[in-house]
């Protein structure tokens, strides 16, 4: 059994979807509020705000999945500057609460939490996983925390760290980078895009498959799980342009100083996926392949909607 945290979130979903109706598994979505997603048969769902530990602690004692992933987090990186205390229960405090709740509860569980390049400062990406974290930006601090809490639990777990994650859900809810470039550029809109920071983006899809292969395979430790392509963000933007033949004379080079975003993001992250290659057999997409399976998606969703 398996029992997936944030199911309403873009990786939570894609779990959902890749989950559900397989025989030989038994899944529980659970997600703060109600149920989001489009299709609701094939797997039990829950509400459930891990930052409420007696919820957490009693979900994981009447299920006692062998395996919980942890999608569930405060992922805007802005959004946790400002809201430190919100940001640290949302990210820290969860991860509190299930370690607290496989200890006590369900001692066999295996618990799948999912981190960030922001964990690193970006100045020698790519990283690999026994790298030297030093986070910038709060958001950073909490993801780190949250690993130190799993490093010195001593449950089983495994850590599955990603770079900027795209694909589409089934409300768009929230956007990405693939979909607000594709968006304002059909639309005509310019737009200002950092050419100083260096990513390698995550077809959902993707992360979805690394998390299913460390619960097969129960994994152990800290894997580096992002796409296989590394580039700055501003030819991530042109590749998306390209492949829908948009005017990339729209995209304006910015450097992150003149941006001033809240949060500071690290230069060059990227990660080095040997470990997830050879123990999870890990194949992501290209970037390429992975715009197109979205195009797909896309398609599909209009149709139904
Ligand atoms: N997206 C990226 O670019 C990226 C990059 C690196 C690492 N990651 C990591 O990958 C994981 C999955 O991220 P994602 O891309 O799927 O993010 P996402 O689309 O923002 O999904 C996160 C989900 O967590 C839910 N959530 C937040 N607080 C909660 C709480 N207290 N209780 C229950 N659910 C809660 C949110 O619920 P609502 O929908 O109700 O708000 C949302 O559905 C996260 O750990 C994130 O830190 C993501």
């Amino acid at each position: 059994m398996i029992l997936v945290t944030g199911s309403n979130g873009l990786l939570g979903q894609k779990l959902v979807y890749k989950l559900r109706n397989r025989a030989d598994i038994q899944l529980i979505a659970t997600a703060r509020g109600e149920n989001r997603l489009a299709e609701q048969s094939g797997y039990e769902f829950h509400s459930l705000d891990t930052t409420h530990r007696d919820a957490v602690l009693s979900i994981i004692e009447h299920f006692k999945p062998d395996s919980v992933i942890h999608a569930a987090a405060q992922t805007n990186v802005d959004a946790c500057e400002f809201d430190k205390e919100g940001a640290w229960r949302a990210n820290v405090e969860t991860v509190e609460n299930l370690i607290e709740a496989i200890k006590t509860k369900s001692p066999k569980t295996q618990l799948i939490h999912l981190s960030t390049d922001f964990i690193f400062d970006g100045e020698n990406g790519p990283y690999r996983e026994e790298d030297e974290p030093n986070p910038l930006s709060y958001y950073g601090t909490t993801k780190l925390e949250a690993e130190k809490r799993l490093y010195a639990s001593e449950i089983h777990w495994a850590i599955l760290r990603t770079i900027i994650v795209y694909g589409i859900t089934d409300n768009m809810s929230r956007s990405n980078i693939v979909l607000w470039a594709k968006g304002a550029l059909e639309k005509g809109q310019a737009l200002d895009v950092v050419n100083d920071q260096y990513r390698s983006p995550t077809l959902a899809e993707d992360l979805a498959d690394a998390c299913i292969s460390a619960v097969m395979k129960e994994a152990q430790g800290i894997f580096h799980t992002s796409g296989k392509d590394f580039m700055s963000i501003i030819e991530l933007v042109y590749r998306v342009a390209d492949y829908y033949g948009l005017d990339k004379s729209l995209v304006k080079p910015v450097s992150s100083k003149t941006l001033n975003q809240p949060a500071k993001r690290p230069p060059k992250t990227g990660f080095i996926l040997d470990k997830a290659y050879r123990e999870l057999d890990y194949r992501p997409h290209s970037f390429e392949e992975g715009i197109k399976i979205v195009e797909e998606q896309v398609k599909m969703f209009r149709a139904n909607n």
